[in-house]
């Protein structure tokens, strides 16, 4: 039972990938961050409530920043 259970969460969402190994931010958690407003990478740890430690992982959250803001300008009016 628990093998069905385990198996169908799998299948029913996509795995979240680790966007900063420090504070442990999924692909997930910045998105949310972002859906909810944050527009540079300080916004998104705040949103987080965390801050960053090594870095690393700003230069993701750019891009999924510049991601975001290039989905909204092509968006049909
Ligand atoms: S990977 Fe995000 S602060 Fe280190």
């Amino acid at each position: 039972m628990v093998i069905i259970i385990i198996i169908n969460n799998l299948l029913s969402e996509p795995l979240a990938m680790y966007i900063c190994s420090c504070r442990a931010l999924t692909d997930r958690d910045v998105g949310n961050a972002i859906q909810g407003g944050a527009d540079r990478p300080s916004a998104v740890y705040k949103s987080c409530g965390c801050k960053p430690d090594c870095g690393r992982c700003v230069a993701k959250i750019v891009n999924m920043l510049r991601e975001h803001n290039q989905e909204v300008t092509q968006a049909p009016a």
